[in-house]
């Protein structure tokens, strides 16, 4: 298969080039695909015109779609551009992959439920955004599924982190060095995921048999690390196993007011993605130690 990875300056994006390249370096890749990895130099999905450019001279047999507008808050503001790249590039890039005949996966995001529920979400559970990042991504999910009845997959995922790019466990490592004592909001719930984690799941999931079967119906899935924490649990473990001496302490979310109000407890059910595709779910805190560990050697 060609794969086309988009978002290659991503958290999501490196880690499956990392992925790929440690799976060709030990001889795993046996299977003959070539991955191509696009960056907004190369693919812009805040233009429609380069998207129909960059489609015109390039056609695959998959493309994996890590791009995305990201910044939850900046949204509340930016509500046309992040709409652009999170809906309406993703509904363009599901037209081109049923003309070309190409699969989808499409990664999404826990925060299209509004938290309230009390029980794990599972797939089927009725979406209700409840800020401006997280209604694109639903319309993106919809548009998706309209033009793309079969052949796509769509991955929500939660709280992701990595040892590239900006996320919570970077930004606690330096405040945390900086402070002998931080707040971290504890009426939040979720679960954190190493990218890796995903990554390793989405390679997993193109070499299973059902993926590569003909004309599946698309399918959301639901995937993030097991356990359910808060932010302020994740900022604790992290100063632990850094070894940084520096107090917690526990605020509400109305102490840390944000322009993106943020879901309750966006706690997801696994079990169809373990089910259908064999997928192992790491346990939060031993992959946030394998993220620290790679961290620790790159000071
Ligand atoms: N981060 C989370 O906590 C989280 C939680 C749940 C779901 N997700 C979803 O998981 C996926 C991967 O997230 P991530 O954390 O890897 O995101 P990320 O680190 O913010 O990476 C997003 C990538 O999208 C690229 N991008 C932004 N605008 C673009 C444009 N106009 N054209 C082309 N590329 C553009 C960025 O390019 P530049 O590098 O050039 O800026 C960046 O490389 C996304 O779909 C996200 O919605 C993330």
């Amino acid at each position: 298969m060609k794969i086309l990875v988009t978002g290659k300056n991503g958290q999501l994006g490196r880690s499956i080039q990392k992925t790929v390249n440690a799976d060709t370096k030990i001889g795993n890749n046996q299977s003959p695909n070539e991955y191509i990895f696009a960056g907004r130099e190369d693919l812009d999905l805040s233009s429609k015109s380069s998207i129909s450019h960059y489609f015109d001279n390039n056609k695959f047999d998959l493309i994996i779609n890590c791009a995305a507008y990201t910044q939850v808050d900046k949204a509340e503001q930016e509500i046309g551009l992040a709409d652009q790249i999170n809906h309406l590039a993703v509904k363009q890039l599901a037209s081109i992959a049923s003309n070309q005949q190409a699969r989808l996966i499409h990664i999404s995001t826990d925060y299209v439920f509004d938290g309230e529920s009390d029980k794990p979400y599972i797939e089927t559970d009725t979406p209700n955004p409840i800020n401006a990042y997280s209604r694109t991504k639903l319309a993106g999910e919809k548009a998706l599924q309209a033009l793309m009845p079969i052949n796509a997959i769509i991955i929500r995922t939660s709280w992701l982190y990595s040892e590239y790019g900006n996320n919570f466990v970077k930004t606690m490592l330096r405040l945390g060095r900086e402070r002998d004592e931080l707040s971290a909001v504890n009426d939040q719930m979720g679960s954190p995921t190493y990218a890796t984690d995903l990554a390793d799941a989405i390679l997993e999931i193109i070499r299973h048999k059902k993926f590569r079967d003909v004309a599946q119906t698309t399918q959301i899935y639901n995937y993030s690390g097991e356990g359910e924490i808060s932010w302020h649990e994740f900022a604790k473990e992290i100063f632990k196993l850094a070894e940084i001496d520096c107090k917690v302490s526990p605020i509400t979310t109305q102490q840390y007011p944000t322009p993106a109000k943020r879901p309750r407890n966006t706690f997801m059910n696994k079990d169809k993605i373990v089910k259908v595709f064999n997928i192992k779910i790491s346990n939060w805190k031993s992959s946030l130690n394998t993220c620290m560990t790679i961290l620790k050697k790159q000071q």
